[in-house]
């Protein structure tokens, strides 16, 4: 199978500690958008995926990852995983708002981050649109990773993905992008 890029760790600088934010989601007020729970078969049980919400940064640190990351990008934010035991993953899908996406793990969420290929499409979906599969029997797993904690990463958003077997909240910076400056 012919592979589209999927995912690279980087050598970028850590954000300063003091610009973090406060992981502790009743301290984040500012949503810029919320994604709903899905419903997917898995296993052929009807399953929900984790509530998944994207914050605000502040200015501050907006503007250190401009200047220490990477200087043109469609938004950046804190995304939210919200574990609880009943919701353990985050179903596959494509992201709509970019191609690619630069990660910093602030909590890893000890999950595994999975590419999938969906039957009779390509690995490489359409981009800045949402590709949903009903059912986990429609997916062949391509790529299984244990993403870094305090460590940049780019995944391309347009490839079907999930992340599995999660034990924690999963909280990140995110930084969309439409072309990749690491490939
Ligand atoms: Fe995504």
């Amino acid at each position: 199978m012919e592979l589209p890029f999927l995912y690279k760790e980087l050598s970028l600088p850590s954000p300063p500690p003091h610009l973090l934010p406060d992981s502790n989601p009743v301290n984040l007020k500012k949503i810029m958008r919320e994604y709903q729970s899905q419903m997917i078969l898995k296993n052929g049980k009807h399953s929900t995926s984790v509530e998944n919400n994207l914050y605000y940064l502040k200015p501050e640190l907006e503007a250190w990852i401009k200047e220490n990351i990477c200087d043109s990008f469609n938004d950046v934010g804190l995304k939210y995983n919200f574990f609880t035991n009943e919701r353990t993953f985050l179903a596959p899908h494509t992201d709509v708002t970019r191609h690619y996406v630069l990660i910093y793990n602030l909590l890893s969420g000890d999950g595994d981050l999975v590419f999938w290929k969906e039957t009779n499409f390509p690995v490489q979906r359409q981009t800045f649109t949402r590709h949903l599969p009903a059912n986990y029997d429609d997916l062949e797993e391509v790529l299984r990773i244990k993403t870094p904690s305090q460590k940049w990463f780019i995944m391309n958003g347009s490839v079907l993905h999930s992340v599995e077997n999660l034990l924690n909240d999963r909280v990140q910076l995110q930084v969309s992008l439409n072309v990749n400056p690491f490939e």
